[in-house]
């Protein structure tokens, strides 16, 4: 089984070139569905939800070409509707975006049940069938498949969410943006890749206002035409390499950036005794030996980011006194602690809460990936570790991360990808 070997305490400095956005990616890819012309997508990341969402697309007929470095040209006119490979969907849970672009494009949508990380519990999507309901369509789930219909064509109307999802929020722009008349999200996710997503569909045509406030206007439009467009950089990438910088006294520069989305995590790093410079499209992060315990919650965008809570966790395993970490988007999203603790962190976790304890040191350890950002904070725990770190289930890593082992290669760490 392929793992990743790292031996720690060595700290990272040099240069790191953050890639695009996974999380923009993936709705824009699928937004491609509704564009009657040819796409040109820019700075795509090479991680396997892509490329996994661009099998998908091309299993259902699409033309998806690579014609430069991270460049991409989609032409999703030949796809047909309800042609998704069942096989395909079930392993990545943002191929459910179909159910929005489908059912925005055909009038109805046919797509099984998403797979992705589970954090324990479930990862309901009842806010995206609430969503579809308002616009006129009727939502069947039998079994693992769930069905989205609209016979007379989706009418735009208005969407209160519940409670502040991204997956929601998407879905129900794709399913509106060719709508006959207006829709309003309420309650909308105002993460960068919902920005991201809006700014791409106004590049082909669309008409929405309000992406990245919690109240989104889309006007409905007749036909989305082809066009050119840049992903934005990873937030959850960048800020992964500030807080291994960090943990392990190191001095990094971390390129392709936009500062303003890191600001929590800026903000914590430095309250916990790290100095983070910005430059226009960079960020200097330097640690020290010992930071500084703190307390954080996880809440949607602008707050502090869910998918930075392990990567936070694992270096808070050495911070001066005792952290706490309360995670407020997921129900359960700790899986990882019985593995840090493995080194000898000494983690407590109580439903959302974890409380982390100074220990002096912790030891390498054959630790396991259990979701994308736990296995990478596992990398985090290693590199700080005294000795050698084995993580398996490494795919989980491979899907959101470009070249997260020769990144940190060339930033002076002892790590390696071990293929058997
Ligand atoms: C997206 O997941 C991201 N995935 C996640 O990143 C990220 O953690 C999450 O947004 C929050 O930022 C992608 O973009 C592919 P949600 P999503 O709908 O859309 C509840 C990573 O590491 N909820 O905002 O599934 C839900 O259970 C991944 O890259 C409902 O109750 O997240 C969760 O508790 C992991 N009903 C909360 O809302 C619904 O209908 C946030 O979920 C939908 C969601």
């Amino acid at each position: 089984m392929d793992r990743i070997a790292v031996r720690g305490k060595r700290p990272l400095s040099g240069t790191v070139t953050i890639s695009g956005m996974k999380n923009a990616a993936l709705p824009i890819l699928y937004a491609c569905v509704l564009v009657n012309g040819v796409c040109t997508i820019e700075n795509v990341p090479n991680v396997r939800d892509v490329t996994m969402s661009i099998d998908i697309l091309r299993d259902m007929g699409a033309t998806v070409k690579e014609v430069a470095g991270n460049t991409f040209e989609i032409d999703c006119r030949p796809v047909k509707q309800g042609t998704s490979n069942d096989e395909l969907v079930k392993k990545l849970r943002a191929s459910y975006y179909l159910l929005g672009a489908e059912l925005g494009r055909f009038g109805r949508a046919r797509v099984s049940m998403p797979g992705g990380c589970n954090f324990g519990g479930s990862r309901p999507i009842d806010q995206h069938i609430k969503g579809f309901e308002a616009l006129g369509a009727t939502v069947r789930t039998a079994g693992e498949v769930v069905e989205v219909e609209a016979p007379g064509g989706v009418v735009g109307d208005d969407v209160f969410f519940d409670t502040v999802t991204v997956g929601g929020t998407i879905n129900i722009m794709l399913a509106s943006v060719t709508a006959k008349g207006n829709t309003l999200i309420e309650n909308a996710a105002r993460e960068p890749h919902i920005v991201d997503l809006a700014n791409f569909l106004n590049t082909c045509g669309a008409k929405i206002s309000g992406a990245g406030t919690d109240v989104i206007r889309i006007r409905g439009v007749k036909e989305l035409r082809g066009s050119r467009y840049a992903i934005i950089p990873d937030m959850i990438e960048a800020g992964t390499y500030m807080v291994a910088a960090a943990a392990t006294g190191g001095c990094v520069r971390i390129e392709n950036v936009i500062p303003k989305h890191l600001e929590a995590v800026t903000a914590k790093l430095e309250d916990i005794g790290a100095i983070v410079e910005e430059a226009d499209d960079a960020v200097i992060v330097t640690g020290r030996e010992r930071l500084n315990a703190t307390r954080i919650k996880t809440r949607p965008y602008p707050g502090f980011p869910t998918d930075m809570h392990p990567q936070m966790s694992a270096l808070l395993t050495r911070a001066h006194g005792t952290s706490i970490v309360v995670e407020g988007v997921y129900e359960n999203r700790f899986k990882y602690a019985d593995e840090l603790k493995k080194m000898g962190a000494d983690i407590t976790v109580n439903g959302h809460t974890a409380v982390i304890s100074e220990v002096e040191e912790l030891h390498g350890a054959e630790v396991e990936a259990v979701d994308l950002r736990a296995g990478v904070a596992m990398i985090i725990a290693g590199l700080i570790a005294d000795g050698e770190t084995t993580i398996t289930n490494i795919n989980y890593i491979e899907r959101g991360y470009d070249d997260v082992v020769g990144k940190l290669r060339r930033l002076g760490a002892d790590i390696e990808t071990v293929r058997d």
